[in-house]
């Protein structure tokens, strides 16, 4: 998932010409992102993806990540949890 491969590859999220997503406040000044390992139990890996067409091939978000997006700062008809995105 963008998760993972932005910690493994020490990516910065922020501007990729690829994924063109943000991460939300707060959460790329920190290691914070991902505090509940992709168990759907946080929001802190909140990402905003802003390339429409890449955000429409995405699979649909389950009722699972919808229900921790709506606790995300900052929520965008593009907002997905970066641990969700394959
Ligand atoms: Fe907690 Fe993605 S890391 S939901």
């Amino acid at each position: 998932n963008i998760l993972e491969a932005a910690h493994e590859n020490d990516i910065e999220l922020e501007g990729t010409p690829f994924f063109h997503f943000i991460l939300s406040f707060g959460l790329f000044l920190s290691n914070y992102s991902g505090a509940c390992e992709c168990s759907l139990a946080c929001s802190t890996c909140h990402v905003i993806v802003m390339d429409t067409e890449y955000y429409n091939k995405l699979e649909e978000p389950t009722d699972e990540e919808n229900d921790m997006l709506d606790l995300a700062f900052a929520l965008t008809e593009t907002s997905r949890l970066g641990c969700q995105v394959i």
